[in-house]
C-alpha cells in the first residue's frame, strides 16, 4: 500500500528560499529512505503509513515547487527498496507499478476529469473494489500449472516466495476450467483476516513468541518466511486483482471481464467488484464502502478505481511508475502517532486493577480517541508503555483502540517504566496477583466502593437487566451519595423524590429511570444470572446454567460438582459460583433480588433451538459489532460462518448488506433483521423454521 506518490496533494507551507528548501528536501529523503528501509526491507515500519504519506506528500510539493531539487535518486522517483538477500531474485516480466493516491472527492474528481480528457470522452465506465491492505504477490501459471510466485519487492525485482504461496490454500496450484493461456501472470494481494490475525497473536503470545502489530505486519511476516512451514500454520489467504502478462490468449475487453475469467479459472477476486459510470457512482462506493469498513472481517486502506475498459487502460498508459488508468481512494488512517499523557488505574467488577492509557487525542480512521486499554501488567511490560512515550494507536473494525507499540527514538530522557500500584487506588486495600493468573487485584470485594459501582453497572447493562438510563455517571452518584449500596437498594430505596436531588436529573428523567427499573422487574433467568456478576460467568455460561438447572433453587443447592456437568463449567468456574453464593451478602442480595423480579421458567436441559444452527452475519449491526454478535450466537450454541452456502442456515443482514443478502435470497435461505435478531437472542424459541423463509 506504500508507494503512492501522492502527486496530487498539497503541504501546509513550503520553504521558500532555495537553501531552506534544499536542507529540507535533504532531511525528508533521509527519513522517508528509513522508513521505506524498515517497512519494505525489515518488515518493521516504524511509524504508521499515514505519517510516511505526509513526508512524501510534503517532499513531492517541495520538489514540485522548486524543480531543480528533483534528482533521480529522490524516494519520489521510485516504488520501494531493495530485496531481501535470503530469497532468489525474481526479475518481474512487466514492473509492479504502484499507485496514485487521490485524497477526498477533489482529487477523484481531478482524476475522472484527467482521464476524460486523454481519452476524449464525455464520461468513463468505471470498476471499483476496495483496497486491501496486504501485501502484492505476482503469480506465473504456465500451461495452467503454478510455475513460480514472487513478492512485489521494488516493482522490477521481488523475491521468489513460491514455495510459501502454495501453502496458501486460496492460491489455486493448478488452473480450473479450458482455455489457460500458455503463460498467464495474475497478481494480487495476499492479506491475512482480522480474526486470523487475532487468532494467531493469541497463539504466539500464549508460546511467547513475537506478537504482530496489524494484519499486514502479520501477513508480510508470514509471506517472507525461510520455513514454508511456518508460513502454512499462518492464516493467509489472497485475492486476484489484475494481470501482468497474458500469452497465446485472446484477452479480455474490460477489467469486469478479466475478473470473471479469472474467477472461472479459480482465482479468488473481489466479491465487492462493481462497475459504475462517471466519477458519482465511484464517489457513491466509496462512501458505501466505507460505512461498512469498521464490519468487514479484513483491513482496507481505501478502493482502487480502475477504467474498466482494457483498451483505453493501454491508451492512457503509465506514468512514473504508477498507471494513469487507476488511482487508490484512500479512507482516514487506522494507525495514527500520538503521546501518552497518563497512566490510570482503573478497578473493574471483579476488582482487577486495569491500567489505561490516556492520550493526546487524535483522530483515527474517523474517530477520536483519548484513551486505549494497556490489559494488565505483562502487555505494559511486553510494550514498556511509559508516560510520555510517543505510540502507535490502532483503531479497526469493532476492536477497541490499542497502543501498537512505542517509537522508542521518541522517548523522553526522564521517564520511568510503569507498575501497577500494590494498593486499590479506590479503597486502599491491598491488591495482588494470584498464582498463574495476569491479573492485579484489589482484594476488599464489595467493601470497595469501584467494585460496587461496577457490579451495579454491569447489572444495569444492556445483556444483563438493560436498565435504560442508569448509566456510569448516575452510578457514581448514587453510590457516592450513599444513596444506593448495592442492586436490590435500586429498587427498595429510589423515589422520584430521592432522585430529582440529584446533579442534571430533571423530573422527567427521574421518572424514565423508575420506569425503566419498573421494566427490568420483568427479565429472563439467564440474564439475571448474568448480571449478578460472577467472576467468569459470562452470558454463555449464565445461559448454560439457566438451561441446565432451570429454576434458582436448583442452582442455589448445587455442589462444585454438580456444577462441572453444565457444559463449559470446569472446576474454576465452578469454585467461583459457589464461592459466590457462598458468601452470606451475596446469598441474601440474590433471594431478596428473587422476590423482586420474575422470569419465565426454563424447561430443564432443554437444548437450545440454536444449536447446531449455521448463521452468517453480514451488513452493519446498529446496536452491536458483527463479532459481537457472532459470539452471542455461538454462546447460545449456533455456528457463525463466513460465507453463504446451501448448509447455512440463516442469514443475519444489517444496514447495507451486500453480496452475500443477494446469495441468501436466491437460494431461499431466511433471512433475519437486525429486531429478529435481538429477539432471538433474548429467546431462541423465537427462532424461525430453517427453510422457512420470513
Ligand atoms: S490494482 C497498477 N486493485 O495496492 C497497480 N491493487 O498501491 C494496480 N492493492 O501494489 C493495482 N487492493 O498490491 C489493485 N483491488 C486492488 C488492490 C490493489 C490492494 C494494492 C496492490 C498494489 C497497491 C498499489
Amino acid at each position: 500500500m506504500r508507494g503512492g506518490d501522492g502527486r496530487d496533494s498539497c503541504p501546509d507551507s513550503i520553504p521558500g528560499s532555495g537553501a531552506q528548501a534544499a536542507a529540507r528536501a535533504a532531511e525528508l529523503r533521509e527519513r522517508i529512505e528509513h522508513h521505506n528501509y524498515r517497512y519494505h526491507v525489515l518488515d518493521d515500519p516504524e511509524v504508521p503509513d499515514a505519517e510516511y504519506d505526509r513526508l512524501m506528500r510534503e517532499l513531492v510539493a517541495l520538489e514540485e515547487a522548486h524543480p531543480g531539487l528533483r534528482s533521480s535518486d529522490s524516494p519520489t522517483q521510485r516504488v520501494g527498496a531493495a530485496p531481501l538477500s535470503e530469497f532468489a531474485e525474481v526479475v518481474h516480466a512487466t514492473p509492479m507499478l504502484s499507485l496514485g493516491n487521490a485524497f477526498g472527492e477533489e482529487e477523484l474528481r481531478d482524476f475522472d476529469r484527467r482521464v476524460r480528457e486523454r481519452l476524449e470522452v464525455e464520461e468513463v465506465e468505471y470498476a471499483l473494489e476496495p483496497k486491501l491492505d496486504g501485501l502484492a504477490a505476482s503469480l506465473v501459471y504456465r500451461d495452467g500449472r503454478l510455475e513460480r510466485g514472487a513478492t512485489r519487492g521494488d516493482g522490477e525485482r521481488g523475491e521468489d516466495v513460491t514455495r510459501n504461496l502454495r501453502t496458501i490454500a486460496a492460491v489455486p496450484l493448478r488452473m480450473r476450467g479450458d482455455g489457460h493461456p500458455r503463460v498467464l501472470e495474475v497478481r494480487g494481494e495476499v492479506y491475512m483476516t482480522r480474526s486470523g490475525f487475532e487468532r494467531l497473536n493469541e497463539r504466539q503470545r500464549e508460546a511467547g513468541e513475537k506478537v504482530y502489530a496489524n494484519p499486514r505486519n502479520a501477513a508480510a511476516g508470514g509471506l517472507r518466511q525461510l520455513d514454508s512451514g511456518i508460513t502454512a500454520s499462518r492464516p493467509l489467504t489472497i485475492l486476484f486483482h489484475g494481470l501482468g502478462l497474458i500469452e497465446e490468449h485472446p484477452g479480455f475487453a474490460s477489467h469486469r471481464e478479466l475478473t470473471e475469467g479469472l474467477r472461472g479459472w479459480g482465482f479468488p477476486v473481489s466479491p465487492e467488484l462493481e462497475v459504475v459510470r462517471g466519477v458519482e457512482g465511484c464517489l457513491a462506493y466509496y462512501e458505501k464502502i466505507g460505512r461498512r469498513r469498521d464490519g468487514l472481517d479484513f483491513d482496507i486502506d481505501g478502493i482502487v478505481v480502475k477504467v474498466n475498459r482494457l483498451d483505453q487502460q493501454r491508451s492512457l498508459g503509465a506514468v512514473s511508475r504508477a498507471p494513469r488508468w487507476a488511482v487508490a481512494c484512500k479512507y482516514p488512517a487506522q494507525e495514527e502517532l500520538t503521546v501518552v499523557r497518563g497512566i490510570d488505574v482503573q478497578v473493574g467488577r471483579t476488582g482487577t486493577l486495569t491500567p489505561v492509557a490516556r492520550l493526546e487525542a487524535v483522530q483515527v480512521a474517523g474517530v477520536t480517541v483519548t484513551n486505549a486499554t494497556l490489559h494488565n501488567q505483562d502487555e505494559v511490560d511486553r510494550k514498556d508503555v511509559r508516560v510520555g512515550d510517543t505510540v502507535i494507536v490502532r483503531r479497526a473494525g469493532d476492536v477497541i483502540p490499542e497502543v501498537v507499540r512505542v517509537l522508542p527514538e521518541r522517548r523522553p530522557a526522564d521517564t520511568v517504566p510503569f507498575r501497577l500500584p500494590d494498593a486499590c487506588p479506590v479503597c486502599g486495600a491491598p491488591a495482588a496477583r494470584a498464582e498463574g493468573e495476569s491479573a492485579v487485584r484489589c482484594g476488599a470485594g464489595l467493601s470497595c466502593p469501584a467494585q460496587r459501582k461496577q457490579a451495579i453497572i454491569h447489572f444495569a447493562s444492556r445483556h444483563a437487566l438493560d436498565i435504560e438510563g442508569l448509566g456510569e455517571k448516575l452510578v457514581d452518584q448514587l453510590v457516592e451519595r450513599e444513596m444506593v449500596d448495592n442492586v436490590v437498594d435500586l429498587y427498595d430505596r429510589l423515589d422520584a423524590e430521592a432522585l430529582a436531588a440529584l446533579e442534571r436529573m430533571a423530573e422527567k428523567s427521574a421518572d424514565n429511570l423508575l420506569e425503566a427499573l419498573e421494566r427490568s422487574r420483568q427479565t429472563t433467568f439467564p440474564r439475571f444470572l448474568y448480571g449478578l456478576g460472577i467472576r467468569d460467568v459470562g452470558e454463555a455460561t449464565a445461559a448454560a446454567l439457566a438451561r441446565h438447572f432451570g429454576e434458582l433453587a436448583a442452582l442455589l443447592g448445587a455442589s462444585e460438582e454438580t456444577l462441572q456437568e453444565v457444559p463449559d463449567v470446569g472446576p474454576v468456574v465452578a469454585a467461583n459460583i459457589r464461592s459466590f453464593f457462598g458468601n452470606e451478602k451475596n446469598r441474601a442480595l440474590v433471594e431478596r433480588l428473587a422476590e423482586i423480579l420474575t422470569w419465565p421458567a426454563i424447561p430443564r436441559d432443554a437444548p437450545s433451538p440454536l444449536s447446531g444452527r449455521v448463521f452468517v452475519i453480514t451488513g452493519t449491526l446498529g446496536t452491536m459489532g458483527r463479532s459481537e454478535a457472532k459470539e452471542r450466537l455461538e454462546a447460545r450454541g449456533a455456528k457463525v460462518t463466513g460465507s453463504v452456502s446451501k448448509k447455512t442456515d440463516y442469514v443475519v443482514a444489517g444496514e447495507a448488506a451486500g453480496s452475500k443478502l443477494d446469495k441468501a435470497e436466491r437460494l431461499g435461505i431466511p433471512v433475519l433483521g437486525e429486531e429478529d435478531l435481538l429477539r432471538v437472542l433474548d429467546d431462541p424459541s423465537a427462532l424461525p423454521e430453517p427453510g422457512d423463509p420470513s
